[in-house]
């Protein structure tokens, strides 16, 4: 990891006493609530350091926690106030295709003073997030997210003792400010995309948060770095998995292996109790030590926590392997990679090519949006895609509209398949997933790692 220690020991680590978490806007008469995406000034660095221009829902970074129960209707009428295009996208909701909020593909982007009502229920219970759809790479970096909460019908744990934690790289400049000036650095993009120096966890450094002994909390962790790859190891705290990308894993487990990756929009559901007072770090994964982002304050509470509240099981359709259909998508380009071959709208990607166009990764030998689906499936059917990473680097990939299950990596079968959104695949591997095609409507499959999509990793499938 190669955020910058030292700047992070600078910090005042106490200066945060509770994890600033705000509530949306309340509801207006026709039963919208508002959110609006707008210019905001933010302390990214130490609380009492330099202001970065972002921008946020609300103005807040990120924006605020959006709250629903399952099965309920959430109606959120969008204000632009940026001076560009933007939509918002509901980040694994099977929801309906009209309101995904893809700008291109599902909806136009909202223009400056526009706005846009977007309409929707949200059918499983979990963690999930929103974010902006139009030029990600740059919207998103600048602060245009925030955490979408869907609760079970009875909620498993009391409010306090659910905990979210949403995690940032950010790139801060030597003045300890955003570093605006280095979006769209084509080596990021070329490379394994933009990371930062700074980590932020629900917007600030370092939060202490504080918990009691004896009872069960629930952890969420949210990855909403642009391109960075977290490493979390639940086993060092002694958590366990209750949900991989807002789907519940049917039992808290230990995870077989250690430490665990969260790529970015990735989300991992915890549990955990805490036996004894005092101060517990929670902490990523370096190369060299353990890097804490929040502190758990434990207080005297109960001397032994409750059984653990039942995990419900998911509820998604079983893929029908024996009818699958078979869809294949080669990933290319980059640095180190093939790129003389690959085309944008039909030209090959010179290095002019490149430089006009930003586009130096392929799908299938194509860098552009296409104008044709990647594949067409009826409502219902199975669909079964193999990707093949053939790129010096890692991705992130996402579905939209639907959850998949990893089967088989690199000819392996795999044997824990819990539903996600988004996985991660590592170079020169090939990984199969397999999901029901149950949604109509035109989905994008992408990498989530911002750049990455930007610069040709994105195209779309279509279920009618
Ligand atoms: Cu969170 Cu198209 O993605
Ligand atoms: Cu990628």
């Amino acid at each position: 990891m190669t955020i910058d220690r030292r700047s992070f020991l600078k910090q005042t680590a106490a200066a945060f006493a509770a994890v600033p978490f705000l509530t949306a806007g309340a509801a207006s008469a026709d039963g919208f609530r508002e959110l609006t995406a707008r210019k905001t000034k933010v302390r990214l660095a130490d609380p009492d350091g330099p202001t970065s221009d972002l921008w946020g829902y609300d103005g807040k970074v990120p924006g605020p926690v959006i709250r629903a129960k399952r099965g309920e209707t959430l109606r959120i009428r969008f204000r632009n106030e940026l001076d560009e295009p933007t939509s918002v996208h509901w980040h694994g909701i099977r929801i309906d295709n009209a309101m995904d909020g893809v700008s291109g593909l599902t909806q136009e982007a909202v223009k400056p003073g526009d706005s846009f009502d977007y309409v929707f229920t949200v059918p499983d219970a979990g963690t999930y997030w929103y974010h902006a759809h139009n030029k990600s790479w740059n919207e998103v970096a600048r602060g245009l997210y925030g955490l979408l909460v869907v609760d079970e019908d009875e909620p498993l744990f009391a409010p306090e003792a659910d905990i979210s934690f949403v995690l940032d790289d950010w790139l801060l400049d030597d003045s300890g400010r955003f570093d605006a000036a280095s979006l769209g650095n084509m080596m990021d993009w070329s490379h394994g995309g933009r990371t930062g120096n700074r980590l932020t966890v629900n917007g600030v450094s370092r939060p202490d948060v504080v918990v009691e002994t004896g009872r069960w909390y629930r952890i969420r962790l949210v990855n909403a770095c642009n391109s960075r790859i977290l490493y979390f190891d639940p086993n060092r705290i002694g958590a366990k998995v209750i949900a991989y990308d807002g789907q519940p894993v049917g039992e808290a487990r230990k995870l077989g292996y250690s430490p665990h990756l969260i790529g970015p929009a990735q989300r991992v559901d915890l549990v955990l109790t805490f036996n004894r007072p005092g101060a517990v770090p929670i902490s990523l994964e370096t190369e060299d030590k353990p890097y804490p982002f929040a502190t758990f304050r434990v207080a005297k509470g109960r001397e032994a926590a409750p059984a653990l509240p039942a995990i419900p099981a998911p509820g998604l359709p079983v893929p029908d392997l024996a009818a699958a259909k078979h869809f294949k998508l080669l990933m290319e380009g980059g640095a180190m990679g093939r790129i003389g071959h690959l085309t944008y709208e039909g030209k090959p990607i010179t290095r002019q090519v490149m430089m006009q166009t930003r586009r130096m990764w392929g799908f299938n030998g194509i860098t552009n949006f296409p104008d044709e689906p990647f594949f067409s499936v009826r409502r219902g059917e199975t669909v079964v895609i193999d990707t093949v990473n053939q790129t010096a680097f890692p991705h992130a990939m996402h579905t939209h509209g639907h959850h998949f299950q990893v089967i088989d990596r690199s000819g392996s079968e795999v044997a824990e398949t819990p539903w996600r959104d988004t996985f991660l695949i590592g170079p020169e591997q090939t990984t199969r997933i397999a999901f029901v095609a149950d949604n109509p409507g035109k989905w994008l499959y992408h990498c989530h790692m911002l750049e990455h999509a930007a610069a040709g990793m994105t195209t779309w499938f279509e279920v009618t």
